[in-house]
């Protein structure tokens, strides 16, 4: 395929979205290039760093790959670092098919919080190091049984805002130096690079993550999978610990919609947002970051996803149900699940019948799968909570019930519908 096609995908999905001519012209603009040439930049200055790794089991640590081409067209980590991914190849019956895991690492919506993500590998790439790559990413078939001989990438998360910022000044915070909010434009650049890694010619492809991962593998799905033709690729997103609940904490506040509210608008990440979702709640002005809770466009998504979450997720407890007053008090129940009063557990219960509640919409949606356990976790893809030591509904672990939905072998909606502890498979291990 020639760079000139290559782009027009990658520019059809951009324009798909309906941000294209807003955000690019400006930094196009300021780089006083064309996109085509910019484009270019990145598929010959990336030839230096090609030598990728070989399949791998799971100790063996995979070499990062920098996108230093990105940062010509100004996608760039909070630092102004190069972005970066971990790949290693396909092999045997897995060589033409693709799968793209989204790391996960929280948020940062103000200029304090980012400056410090600065100083970190969610925040820049100066500080990543090689990695291990488990679960649904091993390349050993008997933790990773259906997906272990595919091309694997790990894409690294740097920018704090799903891959999803579309700010595209360059700011000063105390002496700290320059802070970028470049997210959206990371993915673009992940993109193209996949498309020359040779993405173009899967015959399979899943985009998944986790936590904030998770999340953005929903919001960007449908981008992700118009890279391909239609009908010809089988194409799926699965959203690990992502479906973030709009829910009340425990003081009747709303920390986790403030939260939300904060990184969309100090990030700019409307443009990167559902669509569909957005010309909705267009009207009700200040709403617009309702459109990053999974609940609000998980429906709209076209390509078919795949939702794994603990009900009893530990990151939406600390996050969601409890404002930071109540952290103290809750410091011991929130790391283990076995230490919760009897009325901290009551409280829990009920912000799992809240999630139940709001996934009761896919009920019957034949393109959505689930697999909703009753455990104390939070990740369950990226681990041996994958598949080897994984929880088990209706006898399938996690992998398993992947699989079965991702082949089209049979119709996945596992929910365990009894609460903590009645899952006897959970490890509900304790929570760092
Ligand atoms: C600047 O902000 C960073 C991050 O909040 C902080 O670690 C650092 O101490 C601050 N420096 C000054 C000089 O205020
Ligand atoms: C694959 O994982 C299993 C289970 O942990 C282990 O016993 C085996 O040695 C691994 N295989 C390879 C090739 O590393
Ligand atoms: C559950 O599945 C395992 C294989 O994964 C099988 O060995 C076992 O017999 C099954 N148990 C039940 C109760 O079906």
């Amino acid at each position: 395929m020639e760079k000139s096609e290559i782009y027009q995908k990658v520019q059809k999905a951009e324009r798909s979205r309906g941000c294209f001519t807003y955000r690019r012209t400006s930094d196009y603009i300021k780089n006083g290039m064309t996109l085509l040439v910019v484009i270019g930049i990145i598929f010959t200055t990336k030839t230096a760093n090609a030598q990728y790794s070989q399949p791998s089991d799971d100790p063996q640590k995979i070499d990062l790959t920098l996108l230093r081409g990105a940062s010509e067209i100004g996608a760039v980590c909070l630092d102004g670092s190069a972005p970066a991914f971990h790949f290693s190849r396909g092999f045997g019956s897995g060589a033409d098919n693709w799968l793209v895991h989204l790391e996960g690492g929280g948020l940062c919506n103000t200029m304090k919080s980012c400056s410090e993500r600065k100083q970190s590998p969610i925040g820049s790439s100066k500080f990543m190091e090689k990695m291990g790559f488990g679960g649904i990413l091993s390349s050993n078939s008997s933790k990773n049984p259906e997906f272990y001989n595919w091309n694997k990438i790990k894409v690294r998360y740097c920018d704090g805002a799903f891959f999803s910022g579309t700010r595209t000044g360059e700011y000063e915070y105390n002496t700290t130096g320059q802070l970028f909010f470049r997210g959206q434009l990371i993915w673009d650049a992940v993109m193209v690079e996949l498309m020359e890694l040779g993405i173009y010619n899967a015959k399979q492809a899943f985009l998944t993550g986790c936590s904030a991962g998770g999340l953005a593998t929903l919001i960007h799905c449908d981008s992700f999978a118009e890279l391909f033709t239609p009908g010809k690729v089988n194409v799926k997103c699965l959203s690990d610990a992502g479906f973030f609940i709009d829910e009340k904490d425990i003081s009747g506040g709303r920390t986790i919609r403030s939260f939300f509210h904060g990184v969309v608008k100090f990030q700019g990440m409307v443009a990167s947002l559902n669509k569909a979702c957005v010309s909705e709640l267009k009207p009700f002005t200040g709403s617009l970051s309702q459109c990053l809770f999974p609940q609000n466009f998980v429906k709209n998504i076209k390509a078919p996803v795949f939702l794994v979450n603990p009900s009893y997720d530990a990151l939406q407890i600390e996050n969601v149900l409890l404002p930071p007053s109540a952290y103290d008090y809750w410091a011991k129940c929130t790391k283990d699940i076995a230490q919760c009063s009897p009325s901290q557990l009551y409280k829990l219960h009920a912000f799992r019948d809240s999630m139940l509640k709001v996934l009761r919409q896919y009920k019957g949606k034949k393109n959505i799968g689930m697999f909703i356990d009753s455990c104390f976790a939070h990740c369950q893809t990226d681990s041996d909570k994958w598949h080897l030591h994984s929880p088990r509904i209706n006898n399938k672990t996690i992998a398993e019930a992947v699989g079965d939905w991702y082949f089209n072998r049979k119709r996945v909606h596992y929910i365990n519908n009894c609460r903590y502890p009645c899952n006897p498979t959970c490890s509900n291990k304790v929570w760092e």
